[in-house]
């Protein structure tokens, strides 16, 4: 496994993580929607304006030379020194270890390359794989907003979760 920048030949890949609805609520926040192709573009558009100008960093997943997932740093605060994070696979490379070993490299680019002290997410509580990966990278569970979140048919809790710099684990 190891996080590269993204090429052409991974939009395919990217935007059928994007438009899965099956995992919509556990990537992002925003009402589950069918995603065109035509909006995964705009928004990827934006995303690398973000990149470009230094406030987003976007990794693609790879593993033996095909792009399997993808992997961010956003919403930096520069004076305080922390982002987010966020990552997803496609369902096939799931399950395999590959999501914890991403996310402890993409921690250790933000603390060692780009000088983060605080690296921050959020799960929904069913996404016991997500928890587990982030766990084992090192993150702890700083707070729990009850019934946040409305994920087929049902209220679920937000899992917000957090590490410092200095929490690193030393063998990512
Ligand atoms: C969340 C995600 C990135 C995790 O990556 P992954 O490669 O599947 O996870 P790993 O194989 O590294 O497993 C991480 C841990 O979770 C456990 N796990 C995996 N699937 C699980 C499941 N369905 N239920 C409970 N635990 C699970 C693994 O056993 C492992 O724990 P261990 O190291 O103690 O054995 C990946 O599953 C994914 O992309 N899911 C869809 C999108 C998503 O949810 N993104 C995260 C948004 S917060």
């Amino acid at each position: 496994m190891s996080l590269r920048a993204r090429t052409d030949d991974d939009l395919d890949v990217l935007y059928e993580i994007a438009a899965d609805l099956d995992t919509w609520e556990e990537r992002n926040p925003q009402a589950p929607r069918p995603l065109t192709r035509d909006q995964f573009t705009a928004r990827f558009v934006r995303a690398a304006g973000s990149d470009a100008l230094g406030d987003r960093v976007s990794f693609v997943v790879d593993v033996d030379g095909a792009a399997v997932g993808a992997a961010s740093l956003f919403d930096f605060d520069f004076f305080a020194g922390h982002a987010e994070a966020g990552i997803s696979l496609v369902r096939s490379a799931r399950g395999r270890g590959i999501g914890t070993a991403a996310i402890t490299q993409l921690v250790k680019f933000g603390f060692m390359r780009r000088n983060l002290r605080r690296i921050h997410l959020q799960a929904i509580a069913s996404n016991l794989a997500a928890i587990r990966a982030y766990q084992r990278a090192g993150f702890l569970i700083e707070a729990r907003q009850r019934q946040h979140a409305w994920v087929r048919g049902t209220y679920e809790d937000i899992v917000r979760m957090g590490i410092l710099r200095s929490e690193q684990i030393s063998s990512a």
